[in-house]
């Protein structure tokens, strides 16, 4: 794996007036970047795990590589997982399997890079579904040339990731059409385009709005602890030129009860059968409130994310993530020393590659080379040493707290039973592929 500087943009974006031919502001969604692809036989990614204020361009020449990548939050998100799931098989097939004659080598290779990216991450069902899909192809074509196989197989890779972009807009299209004009949204987490191949999914229902002229103001939850919300989804509709608000995820009921939010829009990372969701923690506290405030509360999500597998949200695993994640705060930045003194001292700092400063108290400080300056990382303690800590990374919000799920193939309302069912006819659901 090797990381490139990628000029991020610098979060401003498109400004309303300068967008659309007519005076309706345009979201500049083009603004945005890719977040995951395919180029000259590798895997490329933004590494979300240090944006908005590093943003780097991580290249994975391998499938192992990709997994670390998900393990480390540098791609996240339900639907990019998928993508990323797949790519990372493609990764296999081009560098690893084309060496490999015997179709029990091959297939037997194939099951153990397919179970290694499903243990990444066990929530979102997207990232078992992408993975899934590649053993599928495999499967289905058993018998014949092993050369046809892999020549399949990246079709499919890269048909995932052409399809994410296009499902996202077919939700964003059907989700837009929800709103009212002038719509107050509240999202959570980030269900933008960063968590998807391009467009994003309640992200995406926002940026239509927006061209629609529905959207008047969007509030942005910082969503502890991993903080999507305060570093990802505002830099994406700041780019996008979309009026917007950080709040903290405690600020929720005071803005519903205030009257200053007209929907909630969320993605998921799990659907069961019945509409139970399973999304980023904090989800669940927001279906509630939106309840009893009578404000619609709204999912969007692919079907990729449906899984007809499960019949309800008790059977959709949890991820636990690490404590560090709720006792202190990651940072990363990068310094341009502007004397030489500290250009020396740096220089000496580092010459044996990375340095770690193990501080008082536990904080910590990585200190590396970054072309001409270097990249710091930090890790900032606040809680306790040794406090027990609890850090569930997801929730389930029962299905009769979702007022409809909004897929690419169209709006599902309760009873959820009958419309996910009937929603995911043919869509080579988790449900199709004929898991073993
Ligand atoms: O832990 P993360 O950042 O992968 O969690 C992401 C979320 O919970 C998103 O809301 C969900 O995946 C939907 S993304 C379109």
């Amino acid at each position: 794996m090797s990381d490139e500087t990628h000029e991020t943009q610098d979060a401003q974006g498109s400004s309303a007036e300068e967008g659309g031919e007519d005076s309706t502001p345009t979201a500049g969604v083009d603004n945005l970047p890719k977040t995951i692809w395919w180029e000259d036989g590798k895997v490329r990614m933004i590494d979300q795990s240090r944006l908005p204020l590093v943003g780097d361009v991580l290249e994975c020449d391998n499938y192992a590589a990709v997994c670390w990548a998900i393990k480390g939050m540098a791609v996240r998100g339900a639907p990019a997982l998928g993508v990323a799931a797949a790519l990372a098989v493609a990764l296999w097939v081009e560098h690893q399997a084309t060496y490999i004659n015997d179709p029990s080598e091959f297939f037997g290779g194939l099951e153990e890079v397919v179970a290694e990216i499903k243990a990444t991450r066990p929530t979102a069902v997207n990232l078992h579904w992408g993975a899934e899909r590649m053993r599928h192809v495999a499967n289905s074509l058993e018998g014949n040339e092993l050369a046809d196989i892999r020549a399949a197989l990246m079709k499919e890779a890269f048909e995932i990731v052409e399809e994410d972009e296009a499902r996202n807009r077919m939700i964003g299209k059907h989700g837009a059409e929800l709103l009212e004009a002038n719509s107050k949204v509240l999202t959570h987490c980030n269900a933008g385009s960063l968590a998807t191949a391009f467009f994003g999914t309640a992200l995406g229902v926002i940026f239509t709005a927006f061209d629609e002229g529905k959207i008047e103001h969007v509030w942005v939850d910082e969503t502890r602890p991993v903080l999507q919300g305060a570093r990802l989804t505002t830099w994406e509709l700041m780019t996008a030129g979309v009026p917007c608000a950080l709040v903290t995820d405690s600020m929720a009921g005071f803005l519903m009860g205030s009257g200053a939010v007209d929907a909630v829009i969320v993605g998921a990372d799990r659907i069961a059968a019945n509409g139970d969701v399973a999304n980023k923690i904090g989800t669940y506290s927001l279906a509630i409130l939106a309840h009893e405030h009578g404000i619609p509360f709204y999912v969007a999500a692919p079907t990729s994310t449906i899984d007809l597998l499960i019949s309800d949200g008790s059977e959709i695993e949890i991820e636990h993530r690490d404590p560090d994640e709720v006792t202190g705060i990651t940072w990363s930045g990068v310094y341009e020393p502007a004397d030489p003194v500290a250009t020396q001292a740096f220089e000496a700092l580092t010459a044996a590659g990375q340095f770690e400063l193990e501080m008082q108290r536990g904080h910590k400080m990585l200190v590396s080379r970054k072309g001409g300056a270097y990249q710091i990382d930090g890790w900032a303690r606040f809680a306790p040493i040794g406090v027990p800590v609890l850090n569930p990374a997801f929730d389930v919000t029962p299905a009769k707290y979702v007022t409809a799920i909004i897929t690419e193939r169209g709006v599902a309302r309760p009873d959820y039973e009958m419309s996910l069912a009937v929603l995911s006819m043919g869509s080579k659901g988790i449900h199709e592929l004929n898991l073993s």
